[in-house]
C-alpha cells in the first residue's frame, strides 16, 4: 500500500518524519524537489536503490542522481578540488546537478556501474527536511515511470505510482517544471550534459565557458548520447506530437482546418490564432517550463489525436524547454519546406 503524506501545516513535520522514516528503513517515496517530483530511496542501500528501477520500470544502464541536503554529505559521496569546491559553495542548493568521481559507499546500481555519481543539491525545503531528517544521501530520478513525461504534481504522482512505491508527498505543482541541468565537472573543459531549470548563462557566470554539445539542443538525429539516459524515449506524451519551429508555419497551421485533429499547445500570443481547441503553455519561456509536462498529460487525456507545438526562445529556461520539446516531438517541422509532412502521418 502507498500512504499519501499531508504535507499541510499541523501535520508538515509528522509526515517529514514519516518518509524519512520509510528511507531509512530501506523504503521509497516520491518527494517534490523545485523542479520535478523525484522516487527517492536510501543511496547507500543497493536494495531499496533496486525497487527504484523496478518500480520507474526503469533500464539497470540508466544510472540514478543522488540527492542531498548539507555539503559534509557531498564530501561523503564523491572526490572534490578545492577549485570545484568553492564553486559549489557559490551554487548549492539549486537546480545545478554536478557529475563528479564518486566514492566507494555509493553502490555500483547506483552509477550502472560507472566511476562517476550526478550529485544534486535541490533549492526545495520538502526535499531538503527529506534528506536531512533521514540523514542520508538519497537516489532519486525523475519520479514518472520510464518513457512517460516528468510528473509536476503530486495527483499526477498518485495517478501513475499508487500501488509502486511506499510513500508520496503530497505537495501539489513544483516551481521549474523541467529537471535540473547537469554539468560534468570531471573533466576540462566542462561541458553540460544536459540543459534544464539553471541556466547556461548563471553556470557560466561561476564556472566560465563551458563546452556545449549541439547534442544538447536535443535533435533526435544525433546519435551520441551524452549521458546513458539520452539514449531512451524520453518525456512524451503517448499521442503524437507535432513541434513547428517557425513562428509564421506554425499560426498558419493552427489557424487552419488541418488542425482540428490537434490539440494546440502555444504561448498567450499565439492563442488568437487557433480556430480548433487550444491550451496555452504561458506568455513566456518559464511558464512554459512550468506547465509542459502537466499540459503533455492533458493532451494525452484528450479527444484528440495529435497535439501541435510551438518553438519558444533558446534562453535561461528556455534552451531547458527546447531540448525536452524537441526529444517529446515525433515530428520536428524545422522549416516551411517539411510543413506537408504533416500531412503524411
Ligand atoms: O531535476 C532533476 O534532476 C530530477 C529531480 C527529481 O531531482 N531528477 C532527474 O533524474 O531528472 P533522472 O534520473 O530522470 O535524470 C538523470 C539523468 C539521466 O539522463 C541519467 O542518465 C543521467 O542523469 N546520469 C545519472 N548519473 C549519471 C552518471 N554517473 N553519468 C552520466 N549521466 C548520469
Ligand atoms: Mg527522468
Amino acid at each position: 500500500m502507498t500512504e499519501i503524506l499531508n504535507i499541510s501545516d499541523n501535520k508538515y513535520y509528522e509526515s517529514i518524519k514519516r518518509a524519512a522514516e520509510i528511507i531509512k528503513n530501506g523504503g521509497t517515496v516520491v518527494f517534490p524537489t523545485e523542479t520535478v517530483y523525484g522516487l527517492g530511496a536510501n543511496a547507500y542501500s543497493e536494495d531499496a536503490c533496486k525497487k527504484i528501477f523496478e518500480a520507474k520500470k526503469r533500464p539497470a544502464d540508466n544510472p540514478l542522481i543522488v540527492t542531498v541536503s548539507n555539503f559534509e554529505m557531498v564530501n561523503n559521496v564523491c572526490y572534490i578540488d578545492k577549485d570545484i569546491e568553492e564553486k559549489m559553495k557559490k551554487i548549492w542548493p539549486s537546480p545545478l546537478t554536478l557529475l563528479l568521481k564518486k566514492k566507494d559507499v555509493i553502490p555500483d546500481i547506483v552509477t550502472s556501474g560507472m566511476d562517476t555519481v550526478c550529485v544534486r543539491f535541490p533549492d526545495n525545503k520538502i526535499a531538503l527536511d527529506l534528506i536531512e531528517a533521514a540523514g542520508v544521501p538519497v537516489a532519486a530520478p525523475s519520479a514518472n515511470i520510464a518513457t512517460r513525461p516528468s510528473i509536476v504534481d503530486s495527483k499526477d504522482a498518485i495517478k501513475e505510482l499508487d500501488g509502486r512505491v511506499d510513500a508520496i508527498i503530497d505537495a501539489g505543482r513544483v516551481k521549474f517544471g523541467v529537471e535540473s541541468t547537469i554539468l560534468d565537472v570531471t573533466k576540462k573543459p566542462y561541458s553540460l550534459l544536459r540543459p534544464g531549470a539553471y541556466s547556461v548563462e548563471d553556470i557560466e557566470a561561476v564556472f566560465g565557458q563551458i563546452y556545449i554539445s549541439p547534442v544538447a539542443e536535443g535533435y533526435k538525429e544525433s546519435s551520441i548520447a551524452l549521458t546513458p539516459g539520452m539514449k531512451y524515449r524520453h518525456y512524451a506524451p503517448s499521442k503524437k506530437l507535432f513541434l513547428i519551429e517557425n513562428e509564421e508555419e506554425f499560426r498558419e497551421f493552427i489557424s487552419s482546418d488541418r488542425s482540428r485533429e490537434f490539440l494546440v499547445l502555444c504561448s498567450a500570443d499565439n492563442a488568437k490564432y487557433a480556430k480548433f481547441d487550444k491550451i496555452v503553455l504561458g506568455k513566456n519561456a518559464v511558464e512554459a517550463a512550468h506547465n509542459l509536462f502537466y499540459d503533455f498529460r492533458i493532451l494525452d487525456q484528450s479527444d484528440k489525436k495529435y497535439g501541435v507545438i510551438q518553438a519558444f526562445p533558446e534562453k535561461g529556461i528556455g534552451f531547458g524547454l527546447m531540448n525536452r520539446i524537441r526529444k517529446a516531438s515525433f515530428l520536428i517541422i524545422k522549416d516551411k519546406e517539411n510543413i506537408d509532412k504533416i500531412n503524411e502521418v
